[in-house]
């Protein structure tokens, strides 16, 4: 398989780029920054790419398109999580979250789609997140972003349903990886208080090497013991944000 994966450089990005490797893929990272990546494989190609920056990446798709015009499958998958009251957030700021969380995959997705369908084979596989699925106090920018990047799969799946193309979303609760290190909540450091990346990776791959003319269409898979640290105080309530 051919597949092009964003925010590649770290945490669940990472781990699909590092498990396709090592299945024998051919991969196509996005990210700002792979200094983090080394990514020595000669399979491995790395695109730095602010997939925020709205203005110039229809042309970089373009591009990419041009150079990859027969990729399997798309995992979209950059992101960030900011969380505060939606007060606490500028103007400015909530635009960046909605651009990088949401509208730079609808970017992506338009940008490979049309070549996908004229293949009539290809698979988008969207990164939602537990976010995605029930609003939660301070959360309601990355809420908003999770909830409409589902809506936004749900539709395109029925839109491509007949073109050959798959569309799944893949729902994570608390994932341990670098998304916490500028938040002030992590997950529990207990093996089930937090999914691994490469767990997600796992599932990823199960959902790609499905038999052509099946789908899984969204997937949530969740720690086993929902607790959450916020530094001092542990809190076993369930009330996860990501
Ligand atoms: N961790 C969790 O608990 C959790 C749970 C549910 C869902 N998720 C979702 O999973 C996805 C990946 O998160 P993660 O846990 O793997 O976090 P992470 O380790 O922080 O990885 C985020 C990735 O996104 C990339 N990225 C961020 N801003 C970007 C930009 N402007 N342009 C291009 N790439 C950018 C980062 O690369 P650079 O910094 O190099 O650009 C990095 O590769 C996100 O969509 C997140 O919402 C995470």
């Amino acid at each position: 398989m051919r597949v092009l994966v964003t925010g590649a450089s770290s945490g669940i990005g990472r781990a699909v780029c590092e498990r396709l490797l090592a299945d024998g893929h051919r991969t196509i990272g996005l990210a700002r920054d792979f200094g983090k990546f080394p990514g020595e494989d000669r399979r491995f190609e790395a695109h730095p790419i602010d997939l925020a920056d709205l203005d110039r990446l229809p042309t970089q798709l373009q591009n990419l398109v041009a150079a990859h015009p027969a990729l399997d499958a798309l995992v979209l998958n950059a992101g960030v999580g900011r969380f505060g009251t939606l007060e606490q957030f500028s103007y400015g700021q909530i635009r960046a979250l909605i651009d990088l969380n949401l509208t730079s995959h609808v970017f992506v997705a338009r940008a490979f789609l049309p070549t996908l369908k004229k293949a009539g084979r290809g698979h988008l596989v969207f990164i939602g997140s537990e976010a995605a699925l029930a609003g939660t106090a301070q959360g309601s920018l990355y809420c908003a972003a999770k909830f409409a990047l589902r809506g936004f799969a749900q539709a395109l799946r029925a839109e491509c349903a007949r073109t050959g193309v798959r569309v799944t979303l893949v729902n994570p609760g608390m994932v341990q990886s670098p998304f916490f290190d500028e938040l002030d909540f992590r997950p529990g450091p207990a093996p089930d208080n937090h999914i691994l990346p490469a767990d997600v990776a796992a599932v990823i791959v199960q959902a790609l090497t499905m038999r052509a003319g099946t789908v899984l269409d969204e997937i949530n898979l969740s720690p086993q013991k929902k607790v959450i640290d916020f530094g001092q105080k542990s809190s076993g309530d369930g009330q996860s944000r990501v």
